[in-house]
């Protein structure tokens, strides 16, 4: 099976003439002077607007520094948008879907940012359930924790009578008799028809997620595509199926969920819309079926429509005799066009014929003020000081000025620490994890969203004193030599208690989704260069346009991808100086004490350090350090 991944943006706009893109004042003048769409979206017969891992970004990226402002709609503006959608697939007596693939919890204040007592999106999900979705998949971020798991089967899946699908993911509950019962979290699959009279069959489906809460069962993909009740519900042929669900589209198990399905329907159209990895991404499984995957926090929408007479006769003669054959051709007439489209109100405008003055819906308006109150309800806009420049987790090279993570482990722990500790003037060492934080940090306003978005993760600071100079220099290097993956193995052998091996699992998921996304960028890069090469000496074009395995309207507009820049899996302070500094204050963050202590026992023989050698630096947790930072740094 040929899998070649394509991406496609509808061309970005200029909008850094924009004061502030939070003040929402897309003038109809500026709409006209920034560079728009290159296009108007092809559509089909059957056409599906997609979403992917939210994480609750439901006002949009509010920050004036590049590139946010392109991704600055909000869900208000986003439903408005959908309202005046379904409004056009009624004028060309076409049909509409909307789906989202998952992780609707973690990411913002608005998600995150609730009063003790709280579920995390309890709130923010009231917003969800006022958008018309057709089907929407359980991600993992509604897993981690059984409270956020239990709200979406109580409160999110009922409101959706039947869309909220979790094939593979089930929640343990007590039931009328107060016994222990395991049931889907949502539906296992739904069956419809859309407006225009056409059959659906659709699954909601989670890779093999291992990091889940107690009482959530998610279960293996190659396991469920062998459930009797799997094999029964596609038995029927439908017009279309439509899988929506928490995988990246290039990797993991969709193939597994294809192949189940084409044993069974040799021609059935198959659409997949996947996610988790945070990038945009598309590619097609065969002549009838295309996969795409919308990126990540409102910045995308995705955007498919398929020609359903096209998929059942142009591409019967593209099917392979062999299922296992491999087909690198190319369908010379799409079945489907897949876009991504970027989030903001002159994106929505432009492909929604509207200005200005016509485009916003009186129920788009109510949901924009509600968030907004939302917001004020959780008081996010707190501000603790004013950070004076970007600094951005990839975007800048590591170590630099305009690096996060430099900012954070040179200049944010030793200030904050030092105002909060019994050890003050000691010589010290700080080792954090990279992937510590979430979000960039743009320049302006540092409110409580943005720390909450920023940095969520709540660690102590613990430190073994009196650590020989030279040891403690010693363990950043081992520690990224070794690799975070070896230490991660060993975590469970070593025995270092559930908790820690928990959050270490946990860290490796994130940081997995991280290396992901930032690997597509390096990609996007080497993609452009090799354009720009090829656009030097006149080439430009062909090349390209065969690699490209979605048919339909490509990204004929390159434009310079986001720089990136890796960041080693482990991070230090700056080391101490002065001739007489033989012993420092080995300090880090509680979840990897189990790799410093073996990494301190590797790289020196003298004594075995162990958990009893360590004690608590500062009562300051990481999440609330960018907080404290600013108050004394950005004001
Ligand atoms: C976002 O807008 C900037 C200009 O502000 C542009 O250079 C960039 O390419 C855009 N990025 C995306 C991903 O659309
Ligand atoms: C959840 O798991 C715990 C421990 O495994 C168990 O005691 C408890 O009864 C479970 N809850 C439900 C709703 O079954
Ligand atoms: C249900 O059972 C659990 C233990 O399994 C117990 O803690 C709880 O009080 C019971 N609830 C009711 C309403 O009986
Ligand atoms: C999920 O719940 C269903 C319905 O109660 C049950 O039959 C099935 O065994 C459960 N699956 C798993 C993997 O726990
Ligand atoms: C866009 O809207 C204007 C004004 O309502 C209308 O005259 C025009 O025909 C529309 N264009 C398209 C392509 O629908
Ligand atoms: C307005 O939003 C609130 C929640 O913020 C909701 O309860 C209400 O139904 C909405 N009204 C309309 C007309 O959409
Ligand atoms: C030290 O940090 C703790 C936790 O944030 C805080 O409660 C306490 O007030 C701080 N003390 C000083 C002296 O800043
Ligand atoms: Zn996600
Ligand atoms: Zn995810």
């Amino acid at each position: 099976m040929t899998v070649k991944a394509m991406t496609r943006l509808i061309p970005a706009l200029l909008l850094s003439t924009l004061a502030s893109a939070s003040q929402q004042s897309f003038s109809v003048e500026n709409a006209r002077i920034v560079s728009q769409p290159s296009r108007p979206l092809q559509w089909g017969d059957i056409n599906i607007i997609s979403t992917t891992d939210t994480h609750g970004w439901l006002l949009g990226h509010e920050k004036a520094s590049a590139p946010e402002p392109n991704y600055s709609g909000t869900w208000g503006d986003y439903a408005s948008f959908v309202h005046h959608m379904k409004g056009l697939a009624v004028e060309k007596d076409v049909d509409l879907l909307l789906v989202d693939s998952g992780d609707l919890h973690d990411g913002t204040g608005l998600t995150d940012g609730f009063p003790p007592g709280g579920v995390d999106a309890q709130d923010s999900n009231e917003f969800f359930k006022q958008m018309p979705y057709d089907v929407l998949a359980i991600g993992n971020h509604e897993l981690y924790k059984y409270e956020n798991t239990l709200d979406m089967h109580r409160n999110f899946a009922p409101h959706f009578q039947g869309r909220y699908l979790s094939s593979n993911v089930n929640i343990t509950v007590f039931d009328v008799n107060n016994k222990s019962v395991s049931v889907p979290v949502g539906s296992r699959f739904r069956k419809f028809q859309t407006r225009k009279g056409r059959s659906v069959t659709a699954f909601g489906v989670i890779f093999g997620f291992t990091t889940n809460d107690v009482n959530t069962t998610v279960q293996p993909v190659d396991d469920m595509v062998q459930e009797p009740w799997f094999l029964d519900a596609i038995a029927d042929e439908p017009d279309l199926f439509l899988l929506v669900g928490h995988m990246p589209i290039a990797r993991n198990k969709w193939p597994v969920v294809f192949e189940a399905i084409r044993k069974v329907h040799p021609a059935t159209p198959i659409v997949i819309f996947g996610g988790h990895l945070h990038i945009r991404d598309c590619l097609q499984l065969d002549g009838r079926s295309m996969s795409l995957a919308s990126g990540r926090y409102m910045e995308t929408l995705g955007w498919m429509s398929t020609h359903a007479s096209c998929m059942a006769s142009r591409f019967l003669a593209h099917l392979p005799q062999a299922s296992t054959s491999s087909q690198t051709t190319a369908p010379e007439t799409s079945p489907s066009t897949v876009v991504t489209s970027t989030a903001n109100r002159i994106t929505y405008q432009y492909h929604t014929n509207r200005t200005e003055e016509t485009f916003d819906t009186p129920q788009g308006l109510n949901i924009t003020r509600g968030l907004e109150d939302l917001r004020d309800r959780f008081d996010l806009t707190y501000q603790y000081g004013v950070a004076p420049r970007d600094y951005t987790m990839t975007r800048a090279p590591y170590p630099s000025e305009g690096s996060l993570q430099t900012l954070i482990v040179e200049e944010a722990i030793p200030t904050v620490l030092a105002l909060n500790t019994t050890r003050t003037g000691i010589p010290s060492l700080v080792i954090i994890s990279a992937g510590s934080q979430r979000f960039d940090i743009y320049k302006g306003p540092f409110t409580k969203n943005d720390q909450l978005t920023a940095s969520p993760f709540v660690n102590e600071f613990l430190y073994i004193p009196d650590v020989p100079f030279e040891a403690a220099t010693a363990v950043l290097p081992e520690l990224n030599r070794a690799g975070a993956e070896r230490l991660w193995g060993q975590e469970q052998e070593e025995g270092e208690g559930e908790g820690e091996e928990r959050q270490m699992r946990l860290w490796r998921q994130e940081r997995a989704v991280e290396k992901g996304y930032v690997e597509w960028i390096g990609d996007m890069q080497r993609r452009y260069r090799a354009r720009a090469g090829a656009a030097l000496q006149g080439e430009l074009t062909s090349g390209y346009v065969t690699e490209d395995s979605c048919p339909g309207d490509g990204d004929d507009v390159p434009h310079e991808p986001l720089p990136v820049y890796p960041v080693p899996d482990f991070i230090a302070s700056r080391t101490p100086e002065g001739v007489d500094v033989d012993k420092v204050d080995l300090i880090f963050v509680d979840f990897i004490r189990g790799q410093v202590i073996r990494t301190l026992n590797e790289v020196q023989r003298t004594r075995v350090y162990s958990m009893a050698d360590t004690r608590v630096y500062s009562p300051v947790l990481t999440n609330e350090l960018l907080g404290i930072y600013a108050g004394v740094a950005w004001n």
